[in-house]
């Protein structure tokens, strides 16, 4: 089917606020205020949809608070094709892989064991989903409130707080186990955990000490993490039986549990591989000339601040904000820790990690003063600033948008275009009818 999107994407992940189905509508505004080879800043990058359209006409300096979003952002802009995951490198990756996965397979002996039993494919054999529901929620969890009963003793104790504790002081203890601690049927599987741990463990593994044995290969440590972690995400994505983000979990019910047993069947080392070859395919046949680009991971008023001087050599800066009143560090929450991987503290029944940022444009009195910052540091720098919006969000409409701008900028020197569009709202049955904004700010 033509969608008339003449520019390339590659989706790691689903993201809201994502600018895929509107890309025409953006890139090419962005493409009519640049020559190539002309600097573009993103200063909230999300997933690169941006930078990844754009790559092949501009040098991108991109930016996010979120870790993921660096990692994403620096494999969609800068990967280098050579040497491919593939050869040694994926057979000393699958030795990793199995070293943590033996080890943890033992630990985990209990959950593994009942788990099969729920998952299995035999009718007969396999519980009723009340049992599943039971299963699901009476496992036991780091931060679990209430008592996990009906358990080895030994078993309780690997979820206790001091020891997770003393995983987070030992940056990269062993056997890798933050998923199968903090998530195992919750959101994906216990087998499912194993596996996730065990993929970041090897990628870990891969890339500080593999690569710097085998130096003669000449491979860039990060380049390859970015890349491997970006795969994961992906594989976090897939299985994902949610709507698209980590907000919230199933809990399982009569309706539901033959999707979530599906879902938690599936294995997730093939579908890792399959996600990195994917990657690197596509990634492939969009090679940009100007690489390597910039990608920081900073808030955006920091990023200003330190890339300054890009800002006043480029030719555009392109806001891309939150619209609604829920934190990306929320809805994201789960890939964030697997790319910090750093045994956070959770809360509430999503286990979200507590600190998360709070972003200004997600509340009302204190998203004027975000934009207005923006637009200070654009018209000091001579620079044109494009700004993405959308109705009904924390600013309700383009009036009081352009309010907002106008508070920095002359009414003329502001140019305005709208585009209906179907959002897809993540989770939410019905998808809605919406008005997409585009304002362009001249110095
Ligand atoms: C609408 S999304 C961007 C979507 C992106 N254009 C895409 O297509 O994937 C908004 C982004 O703003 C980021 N963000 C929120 N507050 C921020 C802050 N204070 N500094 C930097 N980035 C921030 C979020 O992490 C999120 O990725």
């Amino acid at each position: 089917m033509d969608t008339g999107n003449p520019y390339p994407t590659l989706v790691v992940t689903k993201y809201m606020g994502s600018k895929k189905a509107i890309l025409p509508f953006v890139a090419d505004e962005l493409t009519r205020l640049t020559e190539p080879g002309d600097i573009t800043v993103d200063l909230m990058a999300g997933t690169h949809t941006i930078g990844y359209a754009m790559k092949q006409r501009c040098r991108i300096v991109s930016n996010d608070i979120q870790r993921y979003s660096l990692v994403i952002g620096h494999t969609l802009l800068n990967y280098n094709p050579q040497p491919q995951f593939e050869g040694a490198l994926r057979e000393a990756f699958k030795r990793y892989y199995r070293i943590n996965g033996r080890h943890l397979e033992e630990l985990f002996e209990p959950g593994l064991r009942r788990e099969k039993v729920m998952l299995s494919r035999d009718t007969d054999e396999r519980p009723d989903w009340e049992d599943y529901r039971d299963f699901c929620e009476g496992h036991p969890y780091f931060m679990r409130s209430t008592d996990a009963t009906d358990w080895p003793e030994e078993y309780l104790l690997l979820f206790k707080p001091q020891r997770i504790a003393a995983y987070r002081a030992f940056n990269k203890l062993e056997p890798y186990s933050l998923f199968s601690l903090y998530y195992a049927n919750s959101y994906l599987g216990v087998r499912q955990c194993i596996e996730l741990d065990s993929l970041r463990y090897a990628i870990d593994k891969l890339c500080d000490e593999w690569i710097l044995d085998n130096g003669d290969l000449g491979l860039d440590p990060f380049g390859l993490r970015c890349l491997l972690l970006s795969g994961l995400i992906a594989v976090l994505n897939r299985i994902n039986p949610g709507p698209g983000h980590w907000a919230a979990f199933q809990r399982v019910s009569q309706h539901n549990r033959d999707y979530l047993v599906a879902q938690r069947r599936i294995p997730l080392y093939e579908l890792f591989l399959t996600k990195v070859a994917g990657l690197e395919s596509a990634l492939s046949k969009n090679p940009s000339p100007y690489a390597p680009h910039i990608t920081m991971n900073e808030d955006f008023v920091a990023f200003m601040r330190e890339v300054y001087e890009y800002i006043k050599q480029a030719k555009v800066v392109y806001l891309d904000p939150p619209y609604s009143q829920g934190h990306y560090s929320r809805f994201y929450h789960l890939i964030e820790t697997l790319v910090l991987y750093d045994y956070p503290e959770i809360a509430y029944t999503g286990r979200y990690r507590t600190g998360r940022h709070q972003s200004p444009f997600a509340h009302k009195d204190k998203v004027a003063g975000a934009v207005g910052q923006v637009c200070q540091t654009a018209r000091e720098a001579g620079v044109v600033l494009v700004v993405s919006y959308s109705r009904g969000g924390v600013v309700p409409d383009c009036e009081a948008f352009r309010g907002i701008l106008e508070g920095h900028y002359p009414s003329e020197k502001i140019e305005f275009r709208q585009l209906s569009s179907v959002h897809s709202k993540l989770g939410q049955a019905k998808r809605m009818r919406t008005e997409e904004y585009l304002f362009t700010c001249r110095p």
